[in-house]
């Protein structure tokens, strides 16, 4: 924790990537986990490839009408609260942040993160198949499914599916990021799904230092500078009071 908080208040240019971990404590549930992980309960095959939307839109939809439910009714954490501060305060420095994440459902938004590169969509959003217009939540009739816009088109979720391509934009601003910057932190994330568990390879190659908060081990955490082992509810804002405090020793 000492030698992460050292990096963190040194550091000029920071990225984090978060994955589904960071909104556990929220309440959500995570992909991988045994038991508890939707992909344990779920088939991501029938559920979140772009070929079961076509097979079954039904399905599809009500499934993640259900999801959006869980994030809108979820309440951001201590770990995201953290991120937003960290962002905050290196900001107001001029030093520079960005937050990548994998998650679909705006925590880190709600909680004061701004600028996040959200590489997988988001569901708060949710776009007609005909037209390609986006839907406000609360303009869009659930009453049947799959939901339709007023163009009578089939409404989706704006998230990435498997099958599907990641937005142009986010992906660009994410590589840009993790080329760019002196320290890499990736939290809650198994670094399981690509492009996104590759970003912290592509940090480390440009000599970034990496720190990775996660419950369990990974395939990255041999490879990394420092691996912090616990819950990003509880690591984060230690980290970030760590940080801090050296930093100001350091200005004094
Ligand atoms: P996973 O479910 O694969 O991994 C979650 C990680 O978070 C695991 O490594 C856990 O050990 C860790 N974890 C759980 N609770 C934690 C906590 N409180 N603090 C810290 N770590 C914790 O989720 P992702 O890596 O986000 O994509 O999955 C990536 C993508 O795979 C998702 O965006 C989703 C999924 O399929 C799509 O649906 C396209």
């Amino acid at each position: 924790m000492e030698r992460a908080g050292r990096l963190l208040a040194d550091a000029k240019s920071v990225v984090v990537l978060t994955g589904a971990g960071v909104s556990a404590e929220s309440g959500l549930a995570t992909f991988r986990e045994p038991e508890q992980g939707l992909w344990a309960r779920y088939d991501p095959m029938e559920l979140a490839h772009i070929d079961a939307f076509y097979r079954d839109p039904e399905l599809v939809t009500r499934w993640y009408h259900w999801r959006f439910t869980r994030a809108r009714d979820a309440q951001p954490n201590d770990g995201h609260r953290a991120l937003a501060r960290l962002q905050e305060w290196l900001t107001r420095d001029g030093r520079g942040f960005r937050l990548i994440t994998q998650n679909i459902d705006g925590l880190h938004q709600r909680a004061g993160s701004r600028d996040v590169v959200e590489l997988h969509g988001t569901i708060l959003i949710w776009r007609c198949t005909k037209t390609g217009d986006q839907y406000p939540l609360d303009t869009i009739d659930f009453s049947s499914f799959p939901p339709r816009s007023s163009a009578g088109g089939v409404l989706r979720p704006n998230v990435v599916w498997f099958g599907e391509a990641l937005p142009e934009k986010a992906l660009e601003a994410a590589s840009d990021a993790a080329e760019s910057c002196d320290v890499f932190v990736s939290v809650g994330t198994s670094a399981l799904v690509w492009p996104a568990a590759g970003f912290i390879e592509v940090a480390r190659r440009s000599g970034a230092a990496t720190i990775e908060v996660n419950l369990d081990a990974t395939p990255n955490s041999e490879a990394v500078d420092i691996s912090l082992r616990g819950s990003s509810g509880e690591l984060l804002p230690r980290l970030l009071d760590r940080a801090q405090r050296l930093r100001a020793a350091e200005d004094q």
